[in-house]
């Protein structure tokens, strides 16, 4: 347990602030929204308000970068770029930011960084301030009244199960994909065989 409330080192703040600044003005509202989603949520599951809110500022700061910027800039960061990722390189938006947030703003906060980086697929073994932030994003204002299946989800995430939140989202995702053809990213089923176990075990 980290004894001393998480405060960002000033050049990740100014850092993000410089990027959130210049986002197109839909993107900043979404992040936003989540970012008030996300004190919501952190407070339901006990985790740490700051470490989420400072990670759902960061989440999609590269979300409106075009493919091939992304693609140059997670082989820059020096991420293994995946068959799917190759083929939609929006999916590389929340590595590129994880990687972007530890190599160069100086914020050494592992939670903070896979939680940005994982936050479109979630990933085996993430904590619980990823999954509050992975929750939030999905969840906001927004996209709950574009899809209100999505507000079991945040039911429980409010009713204190994480876990079960996400797993309710990754499921749901995998509907919504096979419904237009889509697969889902193999790290999303990792995902979800790991939470399921885990669940099936408590
Ligand atoms: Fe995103
Ligand atoms: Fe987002």
């Amino acid at each position: 347990m980290r004894l001393k409330p998480f405060i960002p080192p000033p050049k990740a703040i100014s850092a993000v602030n410089r990027r959130l600044a210049i986002l197109p003005a839909g993107l900043r509202a979404h992040i936003e929204r989540a970012r008030a989603e996300g004190i919501r949520i952190a407070a339901a599951l006990d985790v740490p308000a700051p470490e989420v809110d400072f990670a759902l500022a960061a989440h999609d700061l590269f979300r409106a970068e075009p493919d091939d910027v992304l693609l140059r800039e997670a082989a820059r960061l020096g991420w293994e770029i995946d068959e799917l990722e190759r083929d939609e390189p929006r999916l590389l938006h929340g590595p590129v930011a994880g990687l972007w947030l530890e190599r160069e703003t100086g914020l050494d906060h592992d939670e903070i960084t896979s939680a940005v980086t994982y936050h479109t697929t979630f990933a085996p073994r993430l904590g619980t301030v990823a999954a509050a932030v992975f929750i939030a994003d999905k969840v906001e204002p927004e996209k709950l009244r574009r899809n209100p299946a999505l507000v079991a989800v945040r039911d429980a995430a409010l009713a204190g199960r994480p876990y079960e939140s996400v797993l309710l989202y990754l499921k749901w995702l995998s509907d919504d994909l096979s419904t237009r053809a889509g697969r889902p990213h193999p790290r999303a089923l990792l995902a979800t065989d790991w939470i399921s176990t885990m669940l099936s075990r408590s």
